[in-house]
This record gives C-alpha cells, sequence and structure tokens, in this order.
C-alpha cells in the first residue's frame, strides 16, 4: 500500500485525516477513546470496515485508567452512538466487550492486542475479497463505483476499490468512473486521489451523469460498498447508492456489493429495520467554505440509503460470492 490510513504506534492511534485530503495529507491522532468518538462522530475516518477498526482501539483505550466496569461499559456506550448506520461500529464494540467478559477483567494490554486482531483480519479479509471479487472483472471492464470504498475506508486495500486494484494489478486493462458523492464528495476527494495515487486509469462523474454513461453502453459493472446488509440481503450504503442499482436493473448491468462478514447484520431481517444516518444541513447548503444555498432552506440529508435485494446481483464477501435467495444463501455461509 501506498500510504497507511490507520496505524497504532506507541499508544496512539495514528489516522489520515479524510476532512482533509486530497489537499493535505495529515494525521489526526487519537490518545482516548473521547478522541477516537470525535473521530468517528466527525468522520475524521470513515466507511464501515475502518470505523469498526478505529472503535476497536478506542476501546482499548476505555481500558487504560482501570476504570471501574460501569465506567468501562458507558464508554464504550459513548463510542457506539458515534454514528447509527455502519453496523461494523457495534460488532466491534461488541467483540472487544467479550473479551473482557471472557477473561473477567478490564486489561488495556489485553484489549490493545484484540484490536490489533481485528486490525490484521480486516486487511486478510480485504486481500480475500479481492481475490474472489476478481473472478467477476472481465477484461477490459468499465467499472463504476461510489463513494470511497478503499484502503481510506478500510485498513488496507478496501472493499469495492479492492476489487479494482486487484483486476488492475492483474492487468485486466480495467476503466473506472467514479462517482464524486455529493454531499460529502467521498468519491471526488478520497477515491480519486486513491485511484490517482495507484495510477489506476481512471474518469471522475459528477453524480447525475452516471445515468448517461449506463443509458450509453458505457458501463459494463457496478461495485460498490456496504454499511449494513440486511438477513435478506437489502443493503445500506452511501445515498445515490439504491440510484444507482435501480438504473442497473433497468438497462441490466451487473450490480455487485463487495463487503467483508462484519457488514452483514444477521440480527435485521429487512433493511427497512435499519437506521438511517441524517446529517447536518450546512453539508447540502456548502461545499467546503462556500454556502450554495440560501441559509433558511430546509435540507434533507441522509447519509445513506437501502438498496433493494431484488437490485443486487451479487454479494462479493470473504466466504465467497453470495447469489440470491439471498437470505437461504446468507444463511449458508455464516458460519
Ligand atoms: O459516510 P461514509 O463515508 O462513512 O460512508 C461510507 C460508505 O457508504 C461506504 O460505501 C461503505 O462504508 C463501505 S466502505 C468499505
Amino acid at each position: 500500500m501506498k500510504f497507511k490510513s490507520i496505524e497504532f504506534k506507541n499508544d496512539e492511534l495514528f489516522l489520515l485525516d479524510q476532512r482533509l485530503l486530497p489537499e493535505n495529507e495529515e494525521y489526526y491522532v487519537c490518545r482516548t477513546y473521547m478522541d477516537v468518538e470525535y473521530a468517528i462522530r466527525e468522520m475524521v475516518v470513515r466507511g464501515a470496515p475502518a470505523i469498526g477498526s478505529v472503535a476497536a482501539y478506542g476501546i482499548a483505550f476505555a481500558a487504560a485508567d482501570n476504570p471501574t466496569e460501569d465506567e468501562f461499559i458507558s464508554r464504550c456506550n459513548f463510542i457506539m452512538q458515534s454514528r447509527p448506520t455502519a453496523v461494523n461500529l457495534f460488532w466491534a464494540v461488541k467483540r472487544m466487550m467479550d473479551v473482557v467478559e471472557l477473561s473477567k477483567q478490564i486489561d488495556y494490554s489485553e484489549l490493545l492486542l484484540h484490536a490489533k486482531l481485528i486490525y490484521d483480519e480486516d486487511i486478510a479479509t480485504n486481500k480475500r475479497m479481492a481475490e474472489i471479487g476478481n473472478e467477476i472483472v472481465k477484461e477490459n471492464a468499465t467499472i463504476l463505483t461510489h463513494c470511497n470504498t478503499g484502503a481510506l475506508a478500510t485498513v488496507a486495500y478496501g472493499t469495492a476499490l479492492g476489487v479494482i486494484r486487484e483486476a488492475h494489478y492483474s492487468g485486466k486493462n480495467i476503466h473506472v468512473y467514479a462517482d464524486e458523492t455529493r454531499p460529502r464528495l467521498q468519491g471526488a476527494r478520497l477515491t480519486a486521489w486513491e485511484l490517482v495515487k495507484e495510477g489506476i486509469p481512471s474518469t471522475l462523474i459528477a453524480d447525475n451523469v452516471a445515468a448517461t454513461l449506463i443509458r450509453d453502453n458505457k458501463i459494463d459493472l457496478i461495485l460498490v460498498g456496504a454499511d449494513r446488509i440486511a438477513l435478506n440481503g437489502d443493503t445500506a450504503n452511501k445515498i445515490g447508492t439504491f440510484m444507482l442499482s435501480a438504473l442497473a436493473k433497468v438497462y441490466n448491468i451487473p450490480f455487485y456489493i463487495v463487503a467483508p462478514m462484519t457488514t452483514i447484520d444477521f440480527d435485521i431481517e429487512k433493511g427497512e429495520k435499519i437506521e438511517i444516518e441524517e446529517r447536518s444541513a450546512d453539508e447540502v447548503r456548502m461545499v467546503g467554505n462556500s454556502r450554495v444555498a440560501p441559509l433558511e432552506i430546509n435540507v434533507f440529508n441522509p447519509a445513506f440509503d437501502v438498496t433493494p435485494n431484488e437490485n443486487i446481483t451479487g454479494i462479493i464477501t470473504e466466504k465467497g460470492i453470495v447469489y440470491p435467495p439471498f437470505k437461504e444463501n446468507i444463511l449458508k455461509i455464516k458460519e
């Protein structure tokens, strides 16, 4: 990898500050569980697997000053309320709390080791998903992607962008179209930055260009990530994903979700049960520091939408590609 998005060194957690890219490559340093909560809430770090990995270190920090059990639990809850949609956050916190439950002690060093385990697992998982996903990428494919699902959204490689990386490095002569992804521009600021850094042939488009490209037969494959997948395959991902999936269905374009098993919420039957985060009105009224709408205008700013399972061709996980019927096949790969 040409950069590290997350790194733990000498009791400090370094996060490549995603609010500042692509202009500045600066690290935000977390030293406490409160720093971690802030970093997730304010999107210093974002993307479901990255949030999970960072939250795990946050839980370790929460144990650093020998808190009482009640204090520790309230800190875990504090980290869990930082963002509501990506299930990897809750998965990681629960896994860290299970370590405490099992060993019957709130031990910083033990929790740190476990956070490192989650970190390393994410790298291996993404590598595996990239290899599996590459099997469905044809030579010379033109791939459309949305939001940022790369090494910034994970510990390394990425999910959908991990498959794209693998396809590029295996010499498939691919071309990528990246949606800019309003309102926070994860596509323009982050995916474009990763694509340029890797030298992957690519073109940045405004979100509203995708329909024209799809209609004109310019897209062979759509690859996106996920923040939470319900048992029936309904998938919450960055706002705008649903719109792409509907277009893909109309024009018969393969539409794949790339996500680790940790993004599947086995407790939720259907997408309508997934909590969708709503973010501040200023994300829409402003672009960077410039105001582009009257301050008085009402804004609706959901950060995610749910793609219904019938619009999804397959879900690429580290355990293989899941095809419909999703519920049956998701349950098959669970263990
Ligand atoms: O609001 P964000 O930037 O955290 O949203 C991120 C996404 O929607 C990604 O597509 C998703 O987390 C998958 S990342 C590998």
